[in-house]
């Protein structure tokens, strides 16, 4: 957390620099102190930090370099349009980020198998962050939609809350999370920020949070395997965590069965393919969130899987983007979804 933010801060004072040239390239005359002054001022919404302004400056950072860029190559002179063009270009964008975060999407996947299994329909959400741009009144409405499903069972996969929930909000969530048991067993895994380890003073410990999700009858798989007709379910701890090895886990179930491992983040991918687990779900990369980030992380190979399903011979992999997102209440790039799965016996 620390590091993000100082990148922020970074972002924002070559931003201020950036315009200060500009500006007094285009307005000599203006005082250079209350250019400075200014420009610190225009800044300075930067240090609420979970908000939209760490956004704005960095697409409006971005949007200028791109069109001082294209004064270059055309040798025009700075005129208002360099400006106007990346602020007007930026509100947009974090305008349409606003919308595309809070609209949901359903992805569907059909799946099948040679294994012998009933049909089996799987909700798939990771990674709400609650509350971010979430209203209580938006969650309802999200657990109404995932209601009308009618899975055979919900997984929870991760990043249900982090470091900026509080108590209550942690205690509303799962509380409303827990009107979809009247519907379908749901499972949860742990994110890398459900216990909160990246805050200064968390709000709540494991612990406490791993109670209240069960007292609203969620089941919580920390390396934990259940075993029905014909499917197994291994839901790993995260594995920020101390967690037990995949293999360790697979070799006490029948490979007969169809496997199904839950993991907050895409690791363990091809060991998955390799032990004979039909199925992994995972979350945690948001498809990036905020653009550059998922085109960056995806061109580096940051995450074995980004986005979307890989199908590997028998073997199935599905990473989502996400139900919401972290920190920001933005999304500009990617969308927000819950997944249906599908599978049945061919
Ligand atoms: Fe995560």
């Amino acid at each position: 957390m620390i590091y993000l933010k100082m990148g922020l801060a970074i972002l924002c004072l070559l931003l201020v620099m950036d315009l200060f040239l500009l500006i007094h390239r285009w307005f000599p005359q203006f005082p250079s102190w209350a250019l400075w002054g200014l420009l610190l001022l225009f800044v300075l919404p930067c240090i609420t930090f979970n908000t939209i302004f760490p956004i704005f400056y960095l697409h409006l950072m971005f949007c200028l370099l791109i069109t001082q860029l294209i004064c270059l190559i055309f040798h025009q002179d700075v005129k208002g349009w360099v400006f106007f063009i990346p602020f007007l270009l930026a509100i947009t964008i974090c305008i349409y980020g606003i919308f595309n975060m809070k609209n949901i999407e359903k992805t569907t996947y059909d799946l099948q198998t040679s294994k012998e299994i009933p049909d089996t329909k799987i909700v798939m959400i990771s990674d709400l962050h609650y509350p971010n741009a979430m209203t209580e009144k938006d969650l309802n409405n999200m657990v109404k939609d995932l209601q009308k499903e009618k899975p055979s069972f919900y997984i929870l996969n991760g990043d249900i809350v982090d470091e900026f929930t509080s108590v209550d909000q942690m205690k509303t969530v799962f509380q409303t999370l827990g009107k979809l048991t009247k519907t379908a067993n749901v499972y949860y895994v742990f994110g890398n920020h459900d216990n909160q380890h990246y805050a200064n003073e968390p709000a709540f410990s494991k612990e406490t949070l791993k109670k209240v999700i069960e007292s609203n009858g969620i089941t919580v798989l920390q390396d934990d395997i259940l075993h029905f007709d014909q499917i197994t379910l291994i839901g790993r701890e995260d594995s920020e965590e101390k967690r037990e090895s995949l293999k360790s886990l697979v070799k006490t179930c029948n490979l007969d069965s169809y496997i199904i491992v839950f993991d907050h983040q895409p690791k363990d991918i091809s060991l998955c393919e390799k032990l004979g687990v039909d199925l992994q779900l995972s979350g945690h990369t948001h498809n990036g969130q905020i653009f550059p980030v998922g085109s960056l992380a995806n061109s580096l190979g940051i995450f074995e899987h980004d986005y979307g399903m890989i199908k590997k011979g028998n073997f199935t992999q599905i990473t989502t983007s996400g139900i919401h997102g972290w920190g920001f209440p933005t999304r500009t790039e990617g969308i927000s979804e819950y997944v249906s799965i599908s599978i049945t016996s061919n």
